[in-house]
């Protein structure tokens, strides 16, 4: 079990204005003086330095959904891991599979984000994840060990991250992983963490996204390696973020 506080991250996505500023507040003012969660709200770039500005004196961080690997220079239209630091945001979501599908990232390119996100002091969120065609096949754990390898760079290590498993099929689709797949696929990705980071490895929190929400958070969040949850749709509203984060277990010694 991971040692360190749960981790429940909201990923907005392409959603969010200036109006929705009241609703993140909402969500940092409704957030437990006992709530055992490390709360973070990852956002479009466009949000993030008026989020942290807004978050600074509540529990709830702000991160980003992407950046690029590169700290400055002729690239129209990204945003780098040093511009995220600057606007405010302590973390940021990497190799989502809306982006490794919609825009071709491939682990090695994922890497290179990682390892601009620490390089600019940011936690990296790492997601990894196989599609339902991948699944049916058998071949799910191999999938999603295969990303883990060759995602995370060795510069992690001593490094706070996390890695996220997110089943393709389970995102914004309502359908969530079973518990037994769930614990099964973290007990994988465990492995390669030791692997990869030796004692270390134990220690770093493997968060589950896929349809979570307040009616299967508890179940989630209680299931063995499960270190958290990236929660998409459900992060919107603070009636339906607020009582995932209430569910968040205390850590386990
Ligand atoms: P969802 O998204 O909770 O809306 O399924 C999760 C994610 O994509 O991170």
């Amino acid at each position: 079990m991971a040692a360190l506080a749960p981790w429940i991250v909201g990923n907005w996505k392409m959603n969010g204005l200036s109006s929705d500023l009241d609703e993140a507040l909402a969500i940092a003012q409704g957030v437990a003086v006992g709530a055992h969660a490390r709360v973070a709200i990852c956002a479009p770039a466009t949000l993030v330095h008026r989020l942290a500005g807004a978050l600074h004196a509540t529990r709830v961080e702000v991160g980003g959904e992407d950046c690029r690997a590169e700290e400055s220079g002729a690239f129209t239209g990204d945003v780098s891991a040093e511009m995220l630091a600057d606007a405010g945001a302590k973390l940021v979501i990497l190799g989502h599979s809306e982006r490794r599908a919609g825009y071709g990232e491939s682990d090695a390119l994922v890497c290179g984000k990682v390892e601009a996100a620490l390089r600019a002091g940011l936690h990296p969120i790492v997601c990894v994840g196989e599609t339902l065609e991948q699944r049916d096949a058998g071949e799910a754990v191999a999938v999603v060990t295969g990303q883990a390898m060759a995602s995370l760079p060795a510069a992690l290590a001593g490094e706070r991250f996390a890695v996220a498993y997110e089943p393709v099929w389970a995102i914004g689709t309502g359908r969530t992983a079973s518990t037994a797949d769930i614990a099964q696929m973290h007990a994988a990705i465990r492995g390669v963490l030791v692997d990869k980071f030796g004692d270390a490895g134990a220690k770093i929190s493997i968060l589950y996204g896929g349809s979570v929400k307040p009616a299967n958070a508890a179940e989630i969040l209680a299931t063995a390696e499960v270190g958290g949850a990236l929660v998409g749709g459900a992060s919107l509203k603070a009636a339906d973020f607020l009582p995932i984060i209430e569910a968040a277990p205390p850590p386990a010694l």
